[in-house]
């Protein structure tokens, strides 16, 4: 602990009922109590948390690899403590990066979903894109959010601002034609080249190469193409001088592109060239959770008129059991439809879907539907019982109050937690006290800046819905300010969908 605390890591008691950021526990044995607290203090994998053996205790892989699905995000080798609390804060100051660009208004306000599937996903997102060069590739379903994705890659770069995002969509280039896309020409060198132009891989010099629909890349350009990203260097159409460039690949593509591979539709070797990252952008039937904050995000986007109007909880229910197809454009269409047929002021209401949108016997379930089942469906053949299935449900409630700003229908509940004995990221303001003697397990969350809150002991007592409100999820604050950086410029050669 004095360790952390000469490192500069502030550490201070466990509250497991308050989702409040990244924590360490250490551990002197490995049992599966501690593998069923990790699973609960992660929130299942959506806080991070330090797994650190104490000193003389050997992690078998087996273990490490128990503890990083029951929810750690690393597992550290004993060293020794001041060794230990460097690496515990170097990698808390990464993540608080990355918890400072995720609160960002440029994110916040364009990248919306409160969703463990989707916050997941965006966090690794922005991790590769603020620290690494690295291509990456994004595969999903159509309307996911791709191309949003691939910007917020340009935008948060950490390669110098004001370099291009250049858009290619690979539907839409013609084989013949495409040198002159990619390569740029000389003047003369084909018919109609009346002038020299550059291409997208001149355009894209110390910025990033957006392909769209990379799938459908003929096999003739997947060979060129190959050869500019290992080599750095093209030449243009009509000219024999090699010129240089450097961009960051972004490639998207709902295709499965293994499959392509086999199909010999796909280079083998391309792939490994743009997949360095491969994330999966989540359909919005995997995470219902953002149908609510979507679709209030483009009421106000199409109706800023009548903010802070509200979907009346009719219309809630419709938008939350409605299939979503084309996913969140699907959506994004649909609130259009419906927000251009609102006049007046107050809540949106039933009246206000289309005619040909409203369920014909009205909705027969609630939130009890089949996604519900299938939860619950999944805890109980994972073996839970009855008492961890309505536990679980009740932290959850609590946390998506606690996240979503929206007004909630009904009170949650009061709920009871068990508390494990531990510490975590201290809150915003800073009291001091020491923390409690180390149990034989200590759990700790820490944050780094230089002070000690204790927490309660063993067994809390979860807030009430009001409390748990006003207390939302701490903001972090990490000395690297949200790096919120100039927009960017865009060159595109497609048309857009949406
Ligand atoms: N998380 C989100 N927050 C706000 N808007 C979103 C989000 N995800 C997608 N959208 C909006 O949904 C529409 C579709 O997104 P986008 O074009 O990025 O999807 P895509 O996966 O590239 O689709 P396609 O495969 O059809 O090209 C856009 O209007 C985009 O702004
Ligand atoms: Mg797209």
């Amino acid at each position: 602990m004095e360790s952390l605390a000469a490192a500069g890591v502030r550490v201070r008691a466990l509250d497991p009922a308050s989702p409040s950021g990244e924590g360490i526990l250490c551990f002197s044995d490995i049992d599966a109590e501690l593998y069923r607290f990790l699973h609960e203090a992660s929130h299942n994998h959506d806080e991070r948390i330090l797994a650190i053996p104490l000193s003389g205790l050997v992690i078998e892989s087996s273990q490490a690899w128990g503890l990083l699905h029951a929810g750690a995000s690393d597992v550290l080798t004993w060293t020794s403590a001041p060794d230990i609390a460097d690496r515990v804060k170097a990698r808390f100051e990464q993540w608080q990066a990355v918890n400072a660009l995720l609160a960002s208004p440029s994110i916040q306000t364009n990248l919306i979903g409160v969703s463990p599937a989707w916050r997941s996903t965006l966090r690794q997102i922005v991790e590769v894109a603020h620290f690494t060069d690295a291509s990456v590739l994004l595969i999903g379903e159509s309307g996911t959010g791709k191309e949003l994705i691939a910007r917020l890659i340009h935008e948060i770069d950490s390669r110098s601002p004001n370099h291009e995002f250049v858009i290619l969509d690979c539907t839409t280039i013609v084989s013949e034609l495409s040198g002159s896309e990619f390569f740029g020409h000389e003047r003369g060198a084909f018919t109609g080249a009346v002038a020299a132009r550059d291409g997208a891989f001149a355009l894209a010099d110390g910025g990033t190469l957006f392909l769209d629909e990379v799938g459908e890349l003929p096999m003739a350009l997947q060979a060129q193409l190959l050869r500019v990203v290992q080599e750095g260097t093209y030449k243009r159409v009509g000219s024999n001088t090699w010129h240089r460039t450097a961009f960051r690949l972004v490639c998207a593509t709902n295709k499965d592109l293994r499959q392509a591979i086999e199909e010999g539709e796909f280079r083998n070797d391309l792939y490994f060239r743009i997949a360095s990252w491969v994330f999966r952008v989540p359909p919005l039937r995997e995470r219902r959770e953002d149908i609510m904050p979507l679709a209030r995000h483009f009421l106000r986007t199409f109706r800023p008129d009548i903010a802070p109007a509200d979907f009346a909880p009719p219309v809630c229910e419709f938008l939350l059991n409605r299939s979503y197809p084309g996913n969140v454009r699907d959506l994004r269409q649909l609130i259009a439809r419906i927000s251009s047929r609102h006049v007046g002021g107050g809540s949106i209401t039933v009246g206000d879907i289309p005619e040909d949108e409203r369920p014909s016997e009205g909705i027969k379930s609630s939130w009890r539907n089949a996604d519900f089942e299938r939860c619950i469906r999944h805890a109980v053949s994972s073996g839970a019982g009855l008492k961890d299935i309505s536990q679980a449900a009740a932290d959850m409630a609590m946390r998506v109050v606690a996240r979503d700003p929206a007004p909630q229908p009904q009170d949650v509940g009061h709920t009871e937690v068990v508390a494990q004995d531990g510490f975590q990221v201290a809150a915003p303001e800073p009291e001091v006290a020491a923390p409690a003697a180390p149990p034989a397990v200590r759990r700790a969350r820490t944050t780094t800046t230089p002070t000690t809150t204790a927490k309660p002991p063993a067994k809390a007592k979860a807030e009430p819905k009001a409390k748990a409100e006003a207390k939302p999820k701490a903001a972090a604050k990490p000395k690297a300010e949200a790096k919120t950086t100039p927009a960017k410029k865009t060159t595109t050669t497609k048309k857009a969908k949406s």
